[in-house]
């Protein structure tokens, strides 16, 4: 990220909340669209929702502190990645797959990294898919490439990051051993929940309760809505067919029988 020439820190802190704000309204916009397109072609939300955020200055600070380099601008620029950050909440692990496959074929976002902790899972248990891209802001007379992290989970993933999260809080990263073999049970027990769901929702898009192809319909009709209007035709046809054998032509010899003796007696005269 390259910024113009300012004149203090101050200014130069605010040209960069700036920069990082359009970048995650700019990536927050496209996957929005690329959540409605899919919304129309597959009547499916591969997105459950979306957040995202500002790391804070005190946070910021507190992680440059950590790595050992001094707090300023430049150093936040290059060493932070997190400073703008997007959360993508999808219902089944397939979601997360075919999101992150689409923001790598995003012609103008650039991947700079990525970190498969499904496919390998923290030892803590913790799981998600992050990627840190960069995105282009166009500005009146530059336009400058801003990074963005990304973490994409599902809503089982997700649950249980947050609880993690306020354990690792509460303990201050010292959680006790029984609290931390049982978060991992948590995470292994929502990860066998996540591959059951997706399971069940693949056998419920397969399913379909009258299959056309094992639909043994007459040959002459060639649709299941012409065979029902062919079956209304064939019927009101059957009227003129005298069958003198069946039992429902005689059936119907009796009822005419019965009501030409019944319009006899009502108009008292007979045929
Ligand atoms: P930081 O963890 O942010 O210092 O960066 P990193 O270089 O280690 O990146 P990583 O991709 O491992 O983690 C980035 C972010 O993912 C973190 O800031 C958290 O939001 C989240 N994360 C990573 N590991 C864990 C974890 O064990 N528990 C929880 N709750 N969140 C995690
Ligand atoms: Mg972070």
């Amino acid at each position: 990220m390259d910024l113009p020439v300012l004149y203090n820190e101050a200014e130069e802190w605010n040209y960069c909340l700036m920069l990082y704000n359009a970048a995650l309204k700019e990536l927050n916009t496209k996957l929005e669209i690329l959540n409605n397109e899919f919304k129309l072609a597959h009547q499916y939300n591969p997105i459950e929702h979306i957040t995202y955020r500002i790391k804070t200055p005190k946070s910021i600070a507190k992680k440059l502190m950590r790595y050992g380099k001094e707090v300023n601008i430049e150093n936040i620029i290059k060493y932070i990645n997190d400073v703008a950050g997007i959360r993508i909440i999808c219902s089944f692990v397939s979601d997360i797959y075919r999101i992150a496959n689409l923001i790598k074929k995003m012609s103008d976002i650039k991947v700079l990294k990525i970190k498969d902790y499904i496919a390998n899972p923290k030892p803590n248990g913790y799981t998600s898919y992050h990627m840190i891209v960069s995105v282009p802001v166009c500005l009146s007379n530059i336009t400058v490439d801003t990074k963005v992290e990304i973490q994409i989970r599902t809503i089982a993933m997700d649950v249980w990051a947050s609880l993690e999260h306020k354990i690792c809080y509460k303990f201050e990263g010292e959680a006790p051993e029984h609290i931390q073999k049982e978060l991992k049970e948590c995470s292994e027990l929502l990860a066998y929940l996540d591959r059951k769901m997706l399971s069940l929702s693949r056998e419920i898009q397969n399913y379909s309760p009258h299959p056309v192809n094992s639909y043994n319909y007459d040959t002459k009709y060639k649709s299941p809505v012409i065979e029902s209007i062919g079956t209304i035709v064939d019927e009101s046809k059957s009227d003129n067919i005298v069958d003198v054998g069946s039992d429902n032509s005689k059936k119907k010899e009796k009822k005419e029988k019965k009501q030409a003796g019944k319009n006899r007696f009502l108009f008292g005269f007979g045929i």
